[in-house]
């Protein structure tokens, strides 16, 4: 790039990835499948919510009177709006760390929502939390999650972000232990549901409400 009249060349910092789409997805209704899967759990005492982003489901959590809501992230960008969370109401606490890092104790947890967020971690990440999620929750607790599938308009050479996509067989694979309460896959364009940016999209998504046997 010509550098015209000696004007000194300010440095552009790239947004990081997330800073876009939070700004895109704050303050929107959850998701369906959160406002039905949250009903089951069977108490209020702890939920958590997995690659919790713009905090739409935490902030969802705190409304359903839940006594403890915890977000996992690994944006930076997600830390600045949990801070705000956190100061406002004292039931929420935060980790700015991998959700695999993140310790859960056996037989502790009500309810679990990973919306869009296992897509973003490596395969062998999910399999470790996967693990993490059925010894933490209760006998009776709720999973309500989604995967992407490998028919998904997202598919597509890396641009950044790391994506994994999954299978059918692989879900069922995931699924065998849970009582399944909902298994629902979107497959094509649908006019219901757009992407963050208010586009419409290819999907190819696995909606998963499940609870612990
Ligand atoms: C598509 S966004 C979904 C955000 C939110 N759940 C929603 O539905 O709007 C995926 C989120 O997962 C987070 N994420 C990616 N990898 C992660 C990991 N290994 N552990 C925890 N969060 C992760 C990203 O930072 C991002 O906020």
């Amino acid at each position: 790039m010509n550098n015209i009249g000696g004007t000194p060349k300010i440095p552009v910092s790239k947004p990081t990835p997330w800073e876009k789409f939070y700004e895109q997805t704050e303050g929107h209704q959850p998701w369906a499948h959160t406002i039905k899967s949250i009903e089951l759990a069977p108490d209020k005492d702890l939920a958590i919510d997995i690659g919790a982003g713009a905090l739409n489901e935490s902030k969802y959590a705190l409304e359903k009177g839940f006594k403890q809501v915890i977000a996992i992230d690994t944006s930076k960008k997600f830390v600045e709006r949990a801070e705000q969370l956190a100061s406002l109401d004292k039931r929420f606490e935060w980790h700015n760390i991998k959700a695999s890092e993140f310790p859960m104790f056996p037989e502790s947890i009500s309810y679990v929502v990973a919306t869009n967020s296992f897509s973003f971690m490596t395969k062998d990440e999910v399999k470790i939390v996967w693990q993490n999620i059925r010894e933490g929750l209760k006998s009776g607790g709720i999973l309500a999650c989604t995967f992407f599938g490998v028919k998904d308009q997202f598919n597509m050479p890396e641009d950044g972000h790391t994506r994994t996509f999954y299978t059918r067989e692989e879900i069922n694979e995931f699924i065998k232990d849970y009582e399944v309460i909902e298994n629902t896959e979107l497959n094509g364009n649908t006019e219901n549901v757009k992407s963050a940016d208010g586009t419409k999209k290819r999907w190819h998504m696995f909606t998963l409400i499940l609870r612990k046997k």
